[in-house]
């Protein structure tokens, strides 16, 4: 048990961006690579977790060992989420949700013409906030804040209104940090605590973010 503290654990991790569709050829999406969720789908397994990734629509190769649901919209990302959340222990939610969806799809390619186009967008479902709400006796709810500003404050009020156990915090400000690159740099906040960390691989960023949970397994 001492190098598979996950042993017995079910973890449910998102990652990479959703895509939503605006007619059959286009779609809005983000610049998730997946790389950051992928890595910690590997670390959890390595633990000996029995890890479910709901990924959106990314080209990484499966880690070893992890079971894989691969969903394109939030819609989708969102169902596959709240099934695997009833029987998991913990949810580490990674993936860049899109937070707007096209409110009427396209059924053939929109022409192109001389005026502009103007498409109405309507919210998505939080998955972070529906999972937080269900959230039972002994799970734990990790989640991601990704922000541009007012970076510790903003992450602060997400874990407190998405009712997170601990919130991990990247910034677009810091170079080599978030989106598609191999390496991030986090600060992991909890109700009483702030650790920032520096800027590392993908990969080791993930050992410290699974020691966290860990630790809040004991
Ligand atoms: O995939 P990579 O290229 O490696 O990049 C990694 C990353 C930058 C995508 C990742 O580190 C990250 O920050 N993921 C969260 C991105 C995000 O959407 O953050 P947010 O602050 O908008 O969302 C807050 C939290 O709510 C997140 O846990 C998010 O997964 C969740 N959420 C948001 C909207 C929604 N509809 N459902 C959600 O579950």
């Amino acid at each position: 048990a001492q190098n598979k503290p996950l042993k017995g654990k079910k973890v449910l991790i998102t990652a990479g961006p959703t895509y939503e569709k605006i007619d059959p050829v286009r779609y809005i999406g983000n610049h998730s690579s997946g790389k950051m969720g992928f890595a910690l789908a590997e670390e959890c397994a390595a633990r000996g977790a029995d890890v479910i990734l709901v990924a959106g629509p990314v080209t990484l190769p499966t880690p070893n060992g992890v079971r894989r649901v691969d969903v394109q919209t939030a819609a989708e990302m969102y169902d596959a989420a709240c099934e695997a959340f009833s029987t998991a222990d913990a949810a580490i939610l990674c993936a860049a949700v899109a937070d707007f969806t096209v409110a009427q799809q396209a059924g053939e390619k929109i022409k192109r013409g001389n005026d502009g186009l103007q498409l109405t967008l309507v919210p998505t479902r939080d998955i972070a906030a529906e999972l937080g709400r269900r959230k039972r006796a002994g799970q734990v709810v990790v989640g991601f804040a990704l922000e541009t500003q007012n970076e510790a404050a903003n992450a602060r009020d997400k874990m407190q209104r998405k009712n997170f156990d601990f919130i991990v915090l990247n910034s677009l400000r810091d170079k080599g940090a978030g989106f598609a690159v191999d390496t991030n740099k986090i600060t992991i906040l909890t109700p009483d605590a702030e650790r920032a960390y520096p800027l590392k691989p993908k990969r080791e960023v993930a050992k410290d973010i699974v020691q966290t949970l860990c630790e809040k397994f004991n």
